[in-house]
């Protein structure tokens, strides 16, 4: 039988005056993962949280914190990340000059490391870091914002992902993020996807409906 799916709800679409109650409320309603968007207005447009905030929820949160980092240059920073109380660093190749580099150093932190691709970014790109990774992010919008639409063309490449973890023979996660709703996620999971980020579908209606909105997801 598959094991089963991991929701990690996007904190950038919760209250960002009361974020760690949030992460409180969402962890009572099933949340597997705290994913947390880490953004530069550089890499990405919008501008959202450092290490400072990280480390001030973390004593909130039981879960694991995944970090996403939409940062340029990254590896400056790891370091303060996982000092700050991150479980796993995410980063995207073209954030800095040399990503077998700072994927062994997420590991030598101690953390989970990641590597997320662009909708751009051809599935080619983790062919040379399989032993590297402890997660595979999709993403299935262009990074920046939350509420954005699902991209359907990265199916395929959700499913790509799955066959190379599948002939590594190793434990690596697949994660999507971007636009999952009860919908899309029925569809990421069929192409393989174990672990869904998701922000808005998540937070949307307030604390009343996180339990709801999560058991939906898992289809
Ligand atoms: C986008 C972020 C996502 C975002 C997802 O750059 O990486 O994690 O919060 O938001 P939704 O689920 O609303 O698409
Ligand atoms: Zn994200």
């Amino acid at each position: 039988m598959a094991s089963p799916v991991r929701i990690a709800p996007s904190i950038l679409s919760a209250d960002f005056s009361r974020l760690g109650a949030e992460i409180e409320a969402v962890e009572a309603a099933g949340a597997d993962l705290i994913h947390v968007d880490v953004m530069d207005g550089h890499f990405v447009p919008n501008i959202t949280i450092g290490p400072a905030v990280v480390k001030a929820l973390r004593p909130h949160a039981k879960k694991p914190f995944d970090v996403h980092l939409m940062i340029s240059p990254v590896d400056p920073y790891l370091e303060a990340f996982a000092e700050a109380g991150a479980d796993g660093l995410t980063v995207h190749p073209e954030s800095g000059p040399h990503v077998h580099r700072t994927l062994g150093q997420i590991r030598k932190l101690g953390k989970k490391a990641g590597v997320v691709l662009n909708p751009g970014t051809p599935i080619e790109a983790i062919d040379n870091l399989m032993e590297l990774v402890d997660l595979i992010l999709i993403m299935t919008v262009n990074p920046g914002f939350g509420g954005q639409s699902f991209i359907e063309n990265q199916l395929e490449k959700i499913a790509a992902a799955k066959k190379r973890i599948v002939a590594s023979g190793r434990s690596i996660a697949l994660e999507v993020d971007g636009g999952i709703t009860p919908e899309t996620a029925k569809r990421a999971i069929a192409a393989g996807a174990d672990t869904l980020v998701a922000g808005t579908a998540v937070f949307q209606g307030g604390a009343s409906r996180y339990a709801a909105n999560i058991a939906a997801l898992r289809g």
